[in-house]
């Protein structure tokens, strides 16, 4: 499943559904690799496919699903990870989080070439790179922001809200956080969440229900379930939605 816009490019990865984006820089040759997660080989031929090679290897946060191929995309083509420094503990122990959720991978966590503290913009090749700190999810998650595209993981979703009950989430935290990203960035940015699809801040500011009940826009609704994300099992492959 992949899903192509002029600017940035998603890969689906199978082994554990999580989107990987691929996102051009001004270079017609050259991608910013977000989120590699644990298909590289479905990341690395569409890659090919669109005559792309990474400058750089961007992680919006240290969930396996989000940096489970870095090592491999860092080694092959020589070239920086950038990951939050507080994520590097989850990071580490991406290995304990895949046999907890039964999936056969194997993932190894790469050093940090540019470990992120702070909200920070990045020259990367030419290209301005933003962080945004966005903790709650994980310690470390934050928003990447390059060109009108938001990369945002799995602190803000187009459909749902992604609580995930894993080591080192706190919903009080990610609450605060989305309540000061509201009105921080332009609603016509395009959001391009780790799960499922892709819509305008602006547009899930005023659609996403679950989002919206979360932060205490509308009221709670007790017929819809906290958490809004469902895990399927098919065989070996584990997937997560936001529903
Ligand atoms: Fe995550």
């Amino acid at each position: 499943l992949r899903e192509t816009t002029s600017q940035v490019i998603r890969v689906n990865n199978k082994v554990f559904s999580s989107n990987t984006y691929l996102c051009r820089t001004k270079n017609p040759d050259e991608c910013l690799l977000i989120d590699p997660g644990l298909d590289p080989e479905a990341i690395d031929a569409t890659m090919a496919e669109q005559a792309l090679r990474p400058i750089a290897v961007l992680s919006t946060h240290g969930h396996f699903d989000h940096m489970g191929s870095a090592s491999f995309f860092r080694e092959k083509y020589q070239i920086p990870f950038y990951l939050p420094q507080s994520d590097l503990k989850i990071a580490k122990s991406a290995a304990f989080l895949l046999m907890a959720c039964r999936i056969k991978a194997k993932v190894v966590t790469p050093p940090i070439d540019h470990p992120i503290t702070a909200e920070e913009w990045f020259p990367i090749a030419g290209c301005n790179v933003r962080f945004v700190q966005v903790p709650g999810h994980t310690p470390g998650s934050c928003f990447i922001e390059y060109e009108g595209s938001l990369f945002t993981g799995d602190s803000l979703y187009a459909e749902g809200v992604g609580l995930v009950d894993f080591p080192g989430e706190d919903q009080a935290v990610l609450k605060t956080s989305l309540l000061k990203i509201w009105d921080f960035f332009d609603e016509a940015l395009t959001v391009y969440p780790g799960h499922g699809r892709s819509n305008t801040l602006g547009h899930i500011k005023a659609n996403n229900k679950p989002l919206r009940r979360f932060l205490g826009f509308e009221p709670a609704d007790e017929s819809v379930p906290a958490k809004t994300g469902t895990v399927t099992r098919t065989g070996d492959t584990l997937s997560w939605e936001p529903s």
